[in-house]
C-alpha cells in the first residue's frame, strides 16, 4: 500500500528540507508543488508573457514541459537545466503573482495528483492537504515564528555572500504571511485533520523524528 503524506506551511518554516529527509526515510517520491508554480513563472517569462494575461499563463501550466530528475536534483523545463533559474528573486515574485489566479491552480491541479500515483509521495506546498490530497493518510502543518524563518533567510543569504538587512527580512516575511493567509484563492491554511508542528525551537533531526513517528504508524 502506498502512504500520501502532505506538508504545509509559510515560507521558511523547513518545508524543502524536511520534505525531502522524509521523503528518503520513508522511501517515497517528493512533490516540490512551489516548483511547479516557480516554472509557470519562468516559462511565462520567457515567453515574455503579460503577469495579467490570465488565458496565456493558465495554457503555460497547462503545457510545462518538465522533467524532475530526483537523483540529480535537478529541473528540466523544455529540456533545459532551470534548477538555479527558478530560485531568482524575480521568479519567486512572479510565482507568487501566478499562484493567486485559479485557473493557473486548477491547471496545475491534475498534474500534482499524478504525482501519488502508482508511489508512495511526500507532497511540499500550501494546499497539498487541502485541496490536492484531501484524501492524504498523514498530513502535518509546519511552522515556525516569523523571527525564526527570517533568521534562517538570513543565514542562507549570508552564505550566499547576500547582504540584508534582518529586520526588513522579517517584514517582509510577515506581509507575505498576510497575502498568503488572507488571499482570496487558496488561502494557506491547516487542514482540519493536520498535525501542526511549529520549528520554532525544533533542530531539523527533532522535527523529522516527530514527522517520522507519526508517519510510520
Ligand atoms: O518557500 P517559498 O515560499 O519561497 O517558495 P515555494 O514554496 O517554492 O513557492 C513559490 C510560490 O508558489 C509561493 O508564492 C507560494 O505561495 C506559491 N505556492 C502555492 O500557492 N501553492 C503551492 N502548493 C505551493 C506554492
Amino acid at each position: 500500500q502506498y502512504l500520501l503524506v502532505t506538508i504545509d506551511g509559510p515560507s521558511g518554516a523547513g518545508k524543502g528540507t524536511l520534505s525531502q529527509l522524509l521523503a528518503k526515510a520513508l522511501g517515497a517520491s517528493l512533490l516540490d508543488s512551489g516548483a511547479l508554480y516557480r516554472l509557470v513563472a519562468l516559462s511565462s517569462l520567457k515567453r515574455g508573457i503579460a503577469a495579467d494575461d490570465v488565458v496565456s499563463l493558465s495554457e503555460t501550466a497547462r503545457q510545462l514541459d518538465v522533467v524532475f530528475r530526483p537523483e540529480e536534483g535537478t529541473t528540466m523545463l523544455e529540456g533545459e537545466d532551470v534548477t538555479q533559474a527558478i530560485r531568482a528573486e524575480t521568479v519567486s515574485m512572479l510565482a507568487s503573482q501566478v499562484a493567486a489566479l485559479q485557473p493557473v491552480r486548477d491547471a496545475l491541479l491534475e498534474r500534482q495528483r499524478q504525482f501519488s500515483k502508482g508511489q508512495s509521495l511526500v507532497a511540499d506546498g500550501r494546499d497539498m492537504g487541502t485541496t490536492v490530497f484531501p484524501e492524504a493518510d498523514v498530513k502535518f502543518f509546519l511552522t515556525a515564528s516569523s523571527e525564526a524563518r527570517a533568521q534562517r533567510r538570513y543565514k542562507q543569504l549570508l552564505e550566499r555572500g547576500e547582504e540584508v538587512d534582518l529586520q526588513q527580512l522579517i517584514a517582509d516575511i510577515e506581509d507575505r504571511d498576510l497575502r498568503d493567509r488572507s488571499r482570496a484563492v487558496s488561502p494557506l491554511r491547516p487542514a482540519p485533520d493536520a498535525i501542526e508542528i511549529d520549528s520554532t525551537n525544533l533542530t531539523i533531526p527533532q522535527v523529522l523524528e516527530l514527522m517520522l513517528s507519526h508517519a510510520s504508524n
